[in-house]
């Protein structure tokens, strides 16, 4: 890196910009693929504390997005049989994936305690916030 930030500290930044800034976005994370180990592990995060700092592939809605390579917006979590609950709190998630090289390295997660408030327009955002990501790895 060209600045004395790290990479960890600039991702957090970056998630604690998102959670303070958009009132719908309770919790913010980046997890990254190991894929010899077919896990996710979670990086940095604005909003509570989770006890899921790696997930398997396959396992829950970040772990399909590591799988499909495909945004995933769940509007009701209750509705999803395929979730790994963080918080009773939260009524709906999207996880958008991160590219670099073309290839999917990772995510962005975000948790809201509103009910379906995720729209085409923060999938867009969220892409353009982590192809500006991938500059920074
Ligand atoms: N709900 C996610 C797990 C991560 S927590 O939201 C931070 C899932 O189902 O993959």
């Amino acid at each position: 890196s060209n600045t004395s930030e790290t990479v960890d500290q600039r991702l957090t930044n970056v998630c604690e910009l998102l959670q303070s800034s958009i009132g719908y976005y309770d919790w913010v994370g980046f997890y990254f693929a190991n894929e010899a180990k077919k896990t996710l592990h979670l990086k940095a995060f604005a909003g509570e504390e989770t006890d899921h700092t790696v997930i398997p592939f396959g396992k829950g809605i970040c772990g399909q997005v590591a799988v499909s390579n495909e945004n995933f917006v769940v509007p009701d979590v209750k509705a999803q049989d395929n979730y790994i609950a963080c918080s009773m709190y939260v009524k709906a998630e999207i996880v958008v994936p991160l590219f670099k090289d073309g290839k999917n390295i990772g995510q962005i997660d975000i948790d809201s305690h509103t009910a379906n408030p995720f729209s085409v327009e923060d999938e867009r955002f969220l892409e353009w916030v982590n192809e500006e990501v991938a500059t920074i790895l």
